[in-house]
């Protein structure tokens, strides 16, 4: 087809009609039957012949998510006076807005009346027979604000310093809640009752205990690369698991038995980190103790004695702040790769891989190695100037979507404060001495403090070694990462985007082989 009639085509050419209808009256279990029949992704509410609004597959996932009921009303649960389109506007237009909002699917309203509806998959189609040039728009680099995917997990906001879990403020949670309820909120959409606490406990706290046949295959892995890395150690570790436990590809696993193994993962990647490390050191393991919440026995495995209430506090609050963060490259790397079909394993060992990068995960230990180096106040001002004229990266400084505080470095900074000590006047003043020499250096980079500098600062008050900082981090991404699974396999298409070639010309006769 030529270019120009693609262009021509307007959203009545390509609109689907009749349209899939239900009434806000009816159930929602009739109209997601309705869905289904109909292989539709969506259904528009009408009023008589007037669309009053648009109910969808994410809100179906929404209302699964929420343990609601399929009795509840199609008015409930709708998106109301949703936005339309009308048929005569072109279709690369209606393309246009479409992605500018995320949405998937839009009625298509001629005169306040439903003519039709137009889906994203639709508008797609039409795109792709475009011409290059046209498509080749300017593709940020690190695809920088671009929208790949929805979620009801979590989300960013950068301008505003704010990042929420579900529907609560991620920083108020980490002030009032234990890990255990948050990773409860992560998988279920709300946080837990006390009844369902105390089972969600009951359910998680036998799941830390390391499978017999894995726990025997961890000395080969320690001694056979003594000096890996713990994250890399892990990384095989998980992988290991996967495998021993039988999980299934995703794209034939039920949701239930997704959450089950997304359960087991959660709880034992803790026991497995701090057995490596043990065992890296030649001490005993310590097996996990069901009495003990979450950080409590975490930081009991590692280190071998039960820490007192402030620092398991202190490393909870860590925890919870780093549960979840939008969609970084470790959590698009799991969804992606669970977006394939492939086990939940394969997607926590790809996460694993993309947190262990410098940039990503890998910064928390060089944070404090930097405040080691530096040494003491009067050296901050030349050694830092040095690093970043030289354009080296401070490590803890800087984000890609955070242009103001980063609020999970102004939480730990406070927590920092009230577990005290030299180190975190030292850091206190590095921090704003760097803060100060990048607006002055970097200037118009709005380059702050990230979750990285008063992390370290902050495990290490509480006991844990450096070299256990990203797998720390990892310890509780792992909750974040295998919620974003279980959402992706809920509502799963491939993810699959195309690049734009920019190599030689082609194609070129192929040389005769010399
Ligand atoms: C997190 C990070 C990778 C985000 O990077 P990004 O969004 O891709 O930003 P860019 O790499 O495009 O950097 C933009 C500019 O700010 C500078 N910059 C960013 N972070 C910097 C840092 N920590 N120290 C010094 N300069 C920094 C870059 O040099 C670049 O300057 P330029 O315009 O002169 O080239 C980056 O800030 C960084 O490397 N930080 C240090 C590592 C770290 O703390 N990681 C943990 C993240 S939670």
């Amino acid at each position: 087809m030529a270019a120009a009639d693609t262009n021509a085509r307007t959203v009545a050419d390509i609109m689907s009609h009749p349209v899939v209808t239900a009434t806000a009256d009816e159930t929602v279990a009739v109209a997601a039957n309705r869905m289904r029949e109909q292989s539709v992704g969506s259904v528009v509410v009408v009023e008589g012949e007037r669309a009053i609004g648009i109910l969808t597959e994410r809100d179906l996932v929404r209302l699964a998510a929420a343990g609601a009921s399929s009795t509840d009303l199609v008015e409930k649960w709708m998106t109301r006076d949703p936005d339309s389109v009308a048929p005569d506007v072109e279709a690369t237009a209606a393309f246009a807005s479409i992605a500018e909002h995320g949405y998937r699917h839009i009625p298509v309203v001629d005169d306040a009346r439903l003519v039709g509806i137009v889906s994203m998959r639709d508008l797609m189609r039409i795109a792709q027979i475009q011409p290059a040039a046209h498509l080749a728009q300017d593709i940020p680099r690190g695809l920088e604000g671009v929208v790949v995917a929805e979620t009801a997990i979590g989300d960013v906001r950068g301008l505003e310093g704010f990042y929420h879990y579900r529907q609560y403020d991620a920083v108020e949670l980490a002030e009032t809640r234990t890990l255990e309820d948050v990773w409860f909120l992560l998988y279920h959409g709300d946080v837990p009752s006390a009844a369902e606490r105390t089972e969600f406990m009951r359910e998680v706290a036998p799941l830390r205990v390391i499978p017999p046949r894995v726990l025997a295959a961890l000395p080969a892995i320690t001694e056979t690369a003594p000096d890996a890395p713990p994250l890399d150690q892990l990384r095989t570790t998980v992988s290991l698991l996967g495998a021993t436990l039988g999980f299934q590809p995703s794209l034939d696993s039920s949701a239930a038995d997704l959450r089950e193994q997304g359960l087991q993962v959660c709880a034992v990647v803790p026991s497995l980190l701090c057995a490596l490390y043990r065992l890296k050191h030649g001490l005993p393991v310590i097996d996990p103790d069901p009495d003990l919440p979450y950080a409590a026995n975490y930081l009991k495995m590692m280190l071998g004695e039960t820490p007192t209430p402030e620092h398991a506090r202190a490393v909870e609050q860590y925890l919870i702040s780093t549960i979840d963060h939008g969609f970084n490259a470790s959590t698009f790397t799991a969804r992606v790769i669970t977006s394939t079909g492939a086990d939940l394993a394969a997607a926590v060992v790809g996460a694993i891989g993309a947190l262990s990068g410098p940039l990503h995960g890998g910064a928390p230990s060089r944070a404090l190695g930097m405040l080691e180096d530096i040494g003491t106040s009067d050296k901050a001002e030349p050694w830092i100037r040095d690093a970043i004229e030289r354009g080296d990266r401070l490590m803890g400084f800087g984000h890609r979507v955070y242009k103001t505080d980063d609020p999970r470095s102004v939480m730990l900074r406070s927590v920092a404060e009230r577990l005290g000590g030299d180190n975190v006047e030292f850091a206190k003043q590095v921090e704003q001495k760097a803060i100060d020499l990048l607006a002055e250096l970097k200037p118009g980079r709005k380059l702050y403090t990230n979750v990285e500098f008063y992390a370290g600062i902050v495990m290490d008050a509480c006991g844990v070694p450096s070299e256990m900082f990203t797998p720390t981090f990892a310890s509780s991404r792992v909750i974040g990462w295998t919620a974003h699974v279980l959402e992706q396999a809920a509502d799963n298409r491939l993810i699959r985007p195309s690049a734009q070639y920019v190599g030689p010309p082609a194609p070129q006769p192929v040389p005769a082989a010399e």
